[in-house]
């Protein structure tokens, strides 16, 4: 028997970690969502902790089309996404896209840093987004060239990922039994002890 939503909210937990905030524990991201639409408030939130993101000279490389369910603009970066992310990604209420311009505004150079920069100002939306009871899931799967073309993105703009927000819905409702099982399976990561180094190949001694 399939989980229900609230057992698979518990199931993704990461394992409490004592002093690390609670919401980077609690973050995951779903592939089902529910039918129920974000608040104009709560987008805006989450748009408010991306602002607030730092960046390279504080530039703020980043841009985010944001599309609401039946949108020009949502169907849009719908149309651009590969066949197994609209499989999921049609049920979610917002489809978020975010690009990076590549030159400083300051002098014209390139920034190299735009992408990380965009990076972490979509991390801020996510983790806003789960505080808030959202539940968001980023995507690298969608046609990039499209992608530009939909939206006239000019050429010294990277894109980044896409980003598909709203409230947490039932497993079952994914139909498909991989996105089911994917759905319901624990989330895993690296021992600190591989990517906390002291030297290349050598984990940092962290107590
Ligand atoms: C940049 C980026 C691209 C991703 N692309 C996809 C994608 O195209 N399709 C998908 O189903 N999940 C995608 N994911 C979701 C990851 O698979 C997921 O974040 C990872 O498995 C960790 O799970 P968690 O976010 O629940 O902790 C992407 C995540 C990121 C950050």
């Amino acid at each position: 028997m399939t989980l229900t939503a609230p057992e698979v909210n518990l199931l993704k937990q990461a394992p409490a970690v004592e002093g690390v905030m609670p919401v980077v524990l609690s973050r995951w991201s779903a592939r089902s969502f529910a039918n129920r639409d974000v608040s104009p408030a709560d987008l805006k939130k989450v748009f408010e902790a991306a602002r607030w993101a730092a960046s390279s000279y504080n530039e703020q490389p980043w841009r985010f089309l944001v599309g609401l369910r039946n949108s020009s603009t949502y169907k849009k970066i719908f149309s651009t996404l590969i066949g197994f992310n609209q499989g999921w990604a049609a049920a979610a209420p917002v489809l978020i896209l975010g690009v990076a311009s590549s030159k400083f505004s300051h002098n014209g150079t390139d920034n190299r840093h735009a992408l990380y920069d965009l990076g972490a100002a979509s991390s801020y939306l996510t983790l806003q987004a789960a505080s808030l009871g959202l539940t968001s899931h980023q995507m690298a799967g969608y046609d990039h060239a499209a992608a530009r073309q939909a939206f006239a993105i000019p050429e010294d703009y990277l894109l980044g990922a896409v980003i598909a927000l709203g409230y947490q819905g039932e497993p079952s409702a994914l139909g498909q039994e991989q996105l089911i099982a994917l759905e319901t399976t624990p989330r895993e990561r690296k021992p600190l002890s591989e990517f906390v180094l002291s030297a290349w190949g050598e984990p940092a001694e962290l107590g």
